[in-house]
């Protein structure tokens, strides 16, 4: 049922490609006994406006950087998952009859597929994973229907296409997060019914997700990012985007950055990880969380976490993927840590491979 496999069970290698508004990002993940290895990380930006708010505008610059990523990791590997965003899908439990065959199962929900979805079913492409029976109805099972305006995956496809990979997986961020969740849910003490937030910070949006027991019951995409600290610098510096960009990174600013640019912008990630959790919180019967994971490259800002644990009294930490997992000699080890907490989505599609 169209390209859109979120759910499909059946494992193959794959590279985890992250196309985000700034950059390509590049994982690729083997299984090793029991454990993980990073057998290829690399990461290109993006040039400005080629992806905006998650959607690819210009699909060739994009295809290009796509293509020296992979050139520049040098891996083997053709077959690529992709991510689409989750406020781009809409999904609904429906129930079926239990006793119907995998293939009937198909050919009845896209006949039925119409009824749930607010779009003509020519422009979206749907998918579906079964859940289990239904409490109400011992007959009937429960299944999760997942849809996706069509164009919003087709573009993905012709992406991979142009850069010689295969789409295998495309996926949605939101099952991505999950999916990499479990990477460092290990790392969290009391693991039992914990409600975790994941705060993914980027360059221009925020999500966050809220997962009890590891499974997402929330998710809320806000426009907020590192862009701002970059153009704030920009203004202030006048240095270009690509300067202070790595300023940020690097350091080297005048003495009055810390305190009128930096400070500032720490306090406005604080508003905005409470106004988000607010968000959810209005809109569920939580009003507390027992974590809080921060993820993207903002992330990587120093002091966050114990800013944040300071001013909302909930302990927090940095997302690190890979504190588990052993790294090859081909990987730049340094520059895959420092970047760790912005490969979420890149680590949850890799491990597709596997789970
Ligand atoms: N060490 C660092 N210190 C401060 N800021 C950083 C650091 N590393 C990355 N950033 C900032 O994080 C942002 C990029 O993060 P990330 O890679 O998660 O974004 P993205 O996924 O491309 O964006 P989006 O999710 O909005 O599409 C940029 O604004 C970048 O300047
Ligand atoms: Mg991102």
């Amino acid at each position: 049922m169209g390209i859109l496999s979120i759910f499909d069970k059946k494992k193959k290698p794959v590279l985890g490609l992250d196309v985000s508004s700034t950059s390509v990002k590049l994982l690729e993940i083997s299984q090793q006994g029991d454990g993980y290895r990073v057998e290829n990380y690399a990461v290109r930006p993006l040039p400005p406006n080629a992806v905006v708010e998650k959607n690819i505008n210009d699909l060739e610059a994009v295809s290009q950087v796509v293509k020296a990523v992979v050139q520049s990791s040098r891996t083997k590997i053709k077959d690529a998952a992709v991510a689409v965003a989750g406020s781009s899908v809409i999904t609904k439990i429906i129930e079926m009859p239990g006793d119907l065959s995998e293939d009937a199962l198909e050919t009845q929900i896209s006949l039925e597929a119409d009824q749930y979805i607010p779009y003509p079913l020519e422009e979206v492409a749907i998918d579906f994973d079964i859940l289990g029976p239904s409490a109400k109805n011992p007959d009937q099972i429960n299944v999760l229907l997942a849809a996706c305006r069509r164009e919003n995956v087709d573009i993905r496809v012709s992406m991979l296409d142009l850069a010689d990979l295969k789409p295998k997986v495309v996926d949605v961020e939101a099952y991505t997060m999950e999916r990499a969740f479990a990477l460092i849910q290990e790392q969290l003490e009391d693991q039992e019914e914990q409600v975790v937030a994941i705060v993914d910070i980027g360059a221009t949006m925020t999500t966050l997700s809220v997962l009890v027991d590891g499974k997402t019951i929330y998710t809320r995409e806000q426009l907020f990012g590192g862009k701002q600290l970059t153009e704030e610098i920009q203004r202030r510096y006048g240095l270009s985007a690509e300067e202070a960009g790595l300023a940020k990174k690097q350091g080297g600013l005048p003495d009055d950055y810390e305190p009128e640019v930096l400070e500032p912008f720490k306090d406005a990630v604080v508003q905005q990880v409470t106004r988000s959790l607010q968000f959810f919180f209005s809109s569920s019967q939580y009003n507390d969380v027992d974590h809080i994971v921060l993820a993207g490259g903002v992330a990587a800002l120093n002091g966050l976490a114990g800013l944040i644990e300071e001013k909302l009294g909930t302990s927090s930490t940095v997302a690190n993927p890979f504190a588990n997992m052993s790294v090859s000699s081909r990987v730049n080890h340094a520059a895959l840590l420092n970047d760790a907490p912005a490969l979420m989505i890149a680590a949850g599609l890799a491990m597709r491979s596997f789970v």
